[in-house]
């Protein structure tokens, strides 16, 4: 039976666990320049409704390094663009190529492709979730940590796909979150209602200095996503107290790290002096998206 990464939670902890492990042997391959190309004669097609450049580039030159490639389709210029049902094009593109990787707006559009779609369908992000970047963060935070065991990972800013993705990841493995966020900008409410049903150490409040105390890793992302443009003068309002600066991180663990997927507004929700110093591991995080993609491409089309 196919499977498909629409969200996290798609995932047993014993496949993000395997995941990550596979990850981490083709980091290394990766390293002694070998070549390993499982997916030799499979394609993979990328439909995009917003811009991209981590997403769209780790998940090409993941498929071509693995032996296969890939067919950017910029939805706009297709028939979808036009109309054409979505059930359609799931029905005819699982006839030519071996998966597709989705990034659009509603959640809803990339579970009704993986309804009709006969072959795998990877969410490379939507208004609510972003899997593929926090499995791979979940790589950078293994990689420097030795695990996840026992860490605190504390979330500072909007309750946008990156925060939703962060929770449906505490769902699944053995960390504590703590995310700080401003009224009226928390997370997905029923994502929330879930942790606490299942008893998750997911902890959600307003102050960024609580959720930083201690933490080993410290998160943020813009405070207006892709699709909030026209929000982004009242959300630099919001957020104003929500900035990762070296004042925030001197509260973290000394040995914390801060991630931040990228794109960055340097002296917004991140400054310069914590973006390039010493504790901040972006250029690791962003790399990985390449090596974590590979292990799920091998797994999903291999
Ligand atoms: N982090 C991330 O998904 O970046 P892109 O928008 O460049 O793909
Ligand atoms: N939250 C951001 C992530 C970009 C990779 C957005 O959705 O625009």
């Amino acid at each position: 039976m196919k499977r498909d990464l629409l969200t996290i939670l798609d995932l047993s902890s014993a496949e993000i666990h395997s995941l990550l492990a596979r990850a981490h042997e083709l980091k290394a391959l990766h390293r002694q320049g070998s070549h390993h190309t499982p997916l030799t004669g499979k394609t993979l097609v990328l439909i995009f409704d917003k811009p991209s450049t981590r997403t769209r580039v780790s998940f090409e030159a993941a498929m071509r390094q693995l032996g296969g490639g890939t067919i950017f389709l910029p939805r706009d210029q297709t028939q979808m663009g036009r109309n054409e049902p979505l059930a359609d094009t799931a029905r005819v593109l699982s006839r030519y190529v071996d998966g597709v990787v989705i990034r659009t707006f509603a959640q809803d559009t990339v579970a009704e492709l993986a309804h009709h779609a006969a072959i795998p369908i990877i969410n490379g992000l939507t208004d609510t979730h972003h899997p593929c970047q926090v499995l791979s963060d979940l790589l950078t935070v293994s990689e420097r940590f030795g695990g996840l065991q026992g860490l605190k990972v504390a979330w500072v800013g909007d309750g946008n796909n990156m925060a939703n993705s962060w929770i449906t990841a505490a769902l699944r493995l053995d960390f504590e979150l703590y995310l700080a966020c401003p009224p009226g900008y928390e997370p997905d409410s029923g994502l929330l209602h879930l942790a606490r049903e299942k008893n998750r150490p997911v902890h959600l409040g307003p102050d960024p200095r609580w959720a930083v105390a201690g933490a080993q890793v410290v998160n943020t992302d813009v405070w207006a996503s892709m699709g909030q443009e026209d929000e982004a003068q009242a959300r630099r309002l919001a957020f104003q107290t929500y900035q990762v600066n070296p004042e925030l991180l001197k509260l973290a663990a000394p040995q914390a790290i801060v991630l931040h997927c990228l794109p960055a507004h340097r002296e917004e929700e991140i400054t310069s002096e914590v973006l390039e110093g010493p504790q901040s591991a972006v250029w690791d995080q962003a790399e990985n998206r390449l090596h974590f993609q590979k292990a799920l491409l091998e797994w999903l089309l291999g």
